[in-house]
């Protein structure tokens, strides 16, 4: 077990001098978590082996899964890699700092520990002003994956990266809530055709009004035939997993609202404890059918409470589904939730985000 120290830094108020010993960590090849605006990141040297090796010790995550290098300025990109491709210099324009994480050919000076003994390196430049100061203050450029330990959800608060990460790193910086609450999209830039690995909030269709072309997108297509030259490691581990058994289901809104109270009320009859995730739209549809439902109210017309509901947020704000979806479901793993029914959303824009994480925690996709 480390020490681990926590040091609370105000976004709006930088403290340099909290900066400069964070920064001191990270060159003396330490670890230090920080703020990013799609999730927590657990940093270190991204050149430093030693370092980095600590990194997936942290975490517990299989070394052959590489990891994104943080930079704070574009210029810092021409050490990492062999060659900036000519399409995605607009990208980088467009996007940086912001998340999306672009994969090279990597350059010889970054270590095998940092690119899973791939030929490739993923890189982005954070939208977070405390992440840019640390990087830009270590001299280095970072390394981080998300601040989880491997297997459970990214972080998106604070508080989410010391119930998993305390005693394991050197460092944690309390600076705020995550204000896009799922990872940085993921492009390959290697291949002929783009390809997306990950989706994000930069979206496919963001992609394709700069590129010009429309990127490859791997959830969509047969993953062993689209290759570029890396082999999209990330798709081959399990991520996330939560405590209870979720159940998704997709269709039209009101199938899926009628559904999952079918589903609830077989569950209920086993006696299973249950979680609804759901939207504003819909919140209303699950109370009220409490009273329909054999189980949920008592004899007296009582609420029991078995049943735990929670809102993502409204359908028309997919980008505060995208914020909350994280935090509701750690907050799942804080309850007694065996099985939960959850909604889909509608698959386009960041929806698509939003549905490739829910489809990572399903255990079961019911479709309507
Ligand atoms: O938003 C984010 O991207 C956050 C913040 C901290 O920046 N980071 C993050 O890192 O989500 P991580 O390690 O949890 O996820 C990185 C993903 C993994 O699925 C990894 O396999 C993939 O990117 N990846 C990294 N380097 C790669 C490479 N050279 N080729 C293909 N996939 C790569
Ligand atoms: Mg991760």
């Amino acid at each position: 077990m480390k020490d681990t120290i926590i040091i609370k830094i105000d976004t709006e108020n930088i403290d340099d001098k909290l900066i400069e010993k964070c920064a001191g960590i990270l060159r003396e090849g330490g670890t230090v978590v920080f703020p990013t605006e799609t999730v927590y990141g657990l940093g270190a040297d991204a050149l430093n082996p030693e370092a980095v090796k600590k990194i997936f010790k942290a975490k517990g995550r299989p070394s052959n899964n590489p990891l994104i290098i943080h930079i704070s300025k574009a210029e810092n990109v021409l050490p990492l890699v062999e060659e900036i491709p000519e399409k995605a210099h607009g990208l980088m324009k467009e996007f940086w700092p912001g998340p999306l994480t672009l994969i090279f050919k990597k350059s010889e000076i970054v270590p095998r520990e940092t690119s899973g003994g791939l030929s490739t390196v993923a890189i982005r430049i954070p939208n977070n002003s405390i992440a840019i100061k640390l990087i830009e203050e270590a001299g280095v450029p970072i390394a981080a994956p998300s601040a989880n330990v491997s297997g459970k959800l990214s972080p998106t608060k604070a508080e989410h990266v010391m119930e998993d990460l305390m005693g394991k790193v050197d460092a944690i910086i309390v600076g705020g809530d995550c204000n896009i609450g799922i990872e940085s999209t993921v492009l390959d830039m290697t291949a002929e055709t783009p390809i997306i690995l990950r989706p994000g909030t930069v979206t496919r269709e963001m992609l394709e009004r700069v590129l010009g072309e429309s990127p490859i997108n791997l959830s969509m297509e047969n993953p062993n035939k689209v290759r570029g030259e890396s082999d999209s490691p990330g798709t081959k581990h399990i991520h996330y997993l939560p405590d209870a058994k979720i159940t998704v289901v997709q269709g039209d809104l009101d199938d899926i609202v009628a559904k999952i109270n079918e589903l609830r009320t077989e569950y209920e009859r086993e006696d299973k404890k249950i979680g609804i995730i759901c939207t504003d739209e819909t919140k209303n549809r699950y109370e009220k059918n409490m009273n329909r439902n054999g189980g949920t109210l008592n004899r007296h017309g009582k609420n029991m409470g078995s049943v735990i509901i929670k809102s993502l947020g409204s359908r028309k704000y997919p980008e505060t589904i995208a914020v909350n979806l994280f935090k509701v479901l750690r907050e799942f793993d804080k309850t007694d939730a065996e099985i939960i029914l959850c909604e889909s959303v509608s698959d386009t824009g960041i929806g698509q985000a939003i549905m490739d994480r829910l489809e990572k925690v399903a255990s079961t996709i019911v479709q309507q």
